[in-house]
């Protein structure tokens, strides 16, 4: 996610904001920017690219203001260019403000300000607000914070937000709207950031604002608001972490912060997709009734845990839409001479959006006619200038080399993918979409009961530190999630575990199973239940260890589980966005138990870029 920081007091602001904006560099961001107020007037410097950049541009540059905001952005509307990097300004060049979160009514109010006659030059949701101010302002003139509670209430979405004023250099104004934003008043100064990491060099004792909290920071004190305005108490925290810790949110490890993180993930992948009927808009992948009629066929590519979502999404997308779905490992599609032609849509899937294997497979299928879907986390990447239209799966950057979080974005942008297809080609009535959005709805809540679950996982993967083997097996969307937890365990335990298909063990792979081998097994699938309630048994029968991730309140899974992980109930093809997660679990903790660091797993790398 971005990060944001803010400096008003008598030192100068600038040497205050690069320091905060590199203790938040952790986070991953693609542009950096500053904006300090002097003189009446705000100067400005953006670049696209690491903080040194920013750095090098701004030598010599002179900035002696005591006043000033900076912004590390990782994009989400808008490629990472020099002009789409915060700070961004009102049309006076007065006005600064940076943005963490996505404004989702953007596109509207944009409209309505150009035709007001406001001239916006980026491509950012972010932008609109610096002139949305503006007008506020005007009309008295008055107070930024009096303006800023008059333009939050035309916002929707999720905004930390913090603005200045050239004409108003004694206050910088925050707000905090399901994306956080902390306080801190030392010795006469006022700082603001979006995280900890950025106020600790500073001071220990900050404010972390409320959600829908304005405030007013000034040298030396902050004022707190609610959205109407009323004033509201602030509550200060000593922090006792090191800047380390205060990095990962108080987690060991990135890999289990990102694990957490995922309710938050799986709300921001639907984010402004689905409007109150429960209808899907997809705006990204606005082709004409004409061209998605005219799909006959669809090829899912992708590598490693992008594999198996699209593994999960093959299922989605066959049942909802009947459309034929082929799937391709990457580095073996373009080998094996595939068909296809324009009427064929190919999907391809990438994190990081840079997979080498996976850019070769979309540019082949381009080559042949095929239209291109990229599903992937990161604006402006590879993936995204190959592809016809590009679904971000928007959870923020994913520091561990282990996809777990963007996994769950992966599998919610591919089933709403799956969803608007079969809406829009008249495969699905609207109210059996709008069913299962509603179920969708529900899985942020539904991540955190399985979250919940942390320290059975933890006590179950401390059994798992000295085997060799583990077996994970599942069937349909299951298969995915099997595969997916013995990819997590050996990429950070090193310890040799295969996904298998269920049905496939009795045709060589239970002649490995003996007494005390680990066998995870993945049954909340309602229509092959009793199918693996009978591989189940067959494994325990051998000797086997059960490790069962089932449906809450199963007695019959209880009874043949060493262990039991039980899983709230969802729709089946959503059931691998809620199984996955004590897999993840289950893989950290063992890691951990080895003694292993498990966000920098050995030989791997979170891009692949070489075939
Ligand atoms: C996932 O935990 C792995 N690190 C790896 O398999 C990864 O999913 C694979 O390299 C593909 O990456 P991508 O999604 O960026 O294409």
């Amino acid at each position: 996610m971005c990060g944001i920081v803010g400096y008003v007091g008598s030192d100068k602001a600038l040497p205050i904001l690069i320091e905060g904006m590199r203790q938040l560099e952790y986070r991953g961001y693609d542009s950096a920017g500053v904006a300090v107020a002097e003189g009446g007037s705000l100067t400005v410097v953006r670049r696209a690219g690491e903080l040194t950049k920013l750095e090098q541009a701004l030598d010599g540059n002179g900035m002696e203001g005591t006043l000033g905001i900076g912004h590390t952005r990782w994009a989400t509307h808008g490629p990472p260019t020099d002009g789409n990097a915060h700070p961004h300004r009102d049309c006076t060049g007065n006005i600064a403000v940076v943005h963490n979160g996505i404004i989702e009514n953007h596109e509207a109010l944009r409209a309505a300000l150009q035709a007001e006659g406001h001239e916006l030059s980026s491509e950012t949701d972010t932008e609109v607000v610096a002139h949305l101010l503006e007008g506020a302002v005007a009309q008295r003139p008055r107070p930024l914070l009096d303006a800023v509670i008059e333009v939050i209430a035309m916002l929707e979405g999720a905004f930390g937000l913090v603005c200045i004023h050239a004409e108003q250099p004694d206050s910088i104004i925050a707000v905090r709207k399901d994306s956080p934003i902390i306080v801190g008043v030392p010795d006469g100064s006022g700082i603001v950031a979006s995280g900890i990491p950025a106020l600790l060099p500073h001071t220990r004792d900050v404010i972390p604002l409320d959600n829908r909290q304005v405030a007013e920071i000034k040298a030396g004190s902050v004022s707190l608001f609610d959205f109407d305005g009323e004033p509201a108490e602030p509550r200060v925290v000593h922090v006792e972490w090191d800047i380390s810790a205060a990095e990962k949110g108080g987690y060991e490890d990135f890999m289990l912060k990102e694990i957490f993180e995922q309710p938050e993930a799986v709300r921001n992948a639907m984010r402004g997709r689905v409007d109150l009927s429960g209808r899907i808009l997809l705006d990204e992948v606005s082709w004409d009734a004409d061209v998605l009629n005219d799909i006959t066929k669809i090829v899912v590519v992708a590598c490693g845990t992008s594999y198996h979502s699209g593994m999960a999404a093959k299922h989605a997308i066959e049942h909802y839409t009947r459309i034929p779905v082929e799937l391709d490992l990457a580095s073996e599609f373009r080998y094996r001479d595939p068909v296809l032609d324009d009427r064929s849509l190919v999907i391809g899937i990438a994190q990081s959006g840079e997979t080498a294997d996976t850019l070769a497979a979309v540019r082949f299928a381009k080559d042949m006619g095929a239209k291109v879907v990229a599903v992937t986390n990161v604006v402006g990447s590879s993936i995204t200038r190959d592809a016809d239209a590009v679904l971000f799966t928007h959870c923020g950057p994913e520091i561990g080399v282990a996809a777990t979080k963007t996994f769950l974005g992966q599998l919610v942008a591919l089933n709403l993918f799956a969803l608007y297809l079969a809406q829009e080609r008249g495969a699905m009535a609207e109210e059996k979409v709008a069913e299962t959005i509603a179920a969708m709805h529900e899985l942020p809540a539904q991540i955190e009961e399985v979250l919940a679950l942390h320290d059975d996982i933890q006590r179950a993967a401390k059994s798992l530190s000295d085997v060799s083997d583990v077996l994970f097996i599942g069937r349909g969307v299951g298969m995915a999630v099997a595969m997916e937890g013995a990819l997590k365990l050996k990429e950070i335990s090193y310890i040799h575990a295969e996904g298998y298909a269920a049905g496939e063990l009795k045709h060589g792979a239970i002649a490995l199973i003996e007494e005390g081998v680990p066998v995870v097994a993945v049954m909340t699938g309602p229509s092959l239940y009793e199918k693996m309630m009978a591989n189940v048994q067959e494994v325990r029968a051998r000797g086997a260890d059960t490790i069962l991730i089932a449906p809450r309140g199963d007695e019959r899974a209880k009874a043949l589980a060493t262990e039991l992980f039980e899983i709230p109930l969802t729709k089946p093809l959503l059931t691998p966005i809620l199984d996955t997660i004590p897999l993840q679990l289950l893989a950290y903790y063992a890691a951990k138990e080895r003694g292993l660091s498990p966000d920098k797993p050995r030989n791997l790398a979170k891009s692949v870029t070489v075939e």
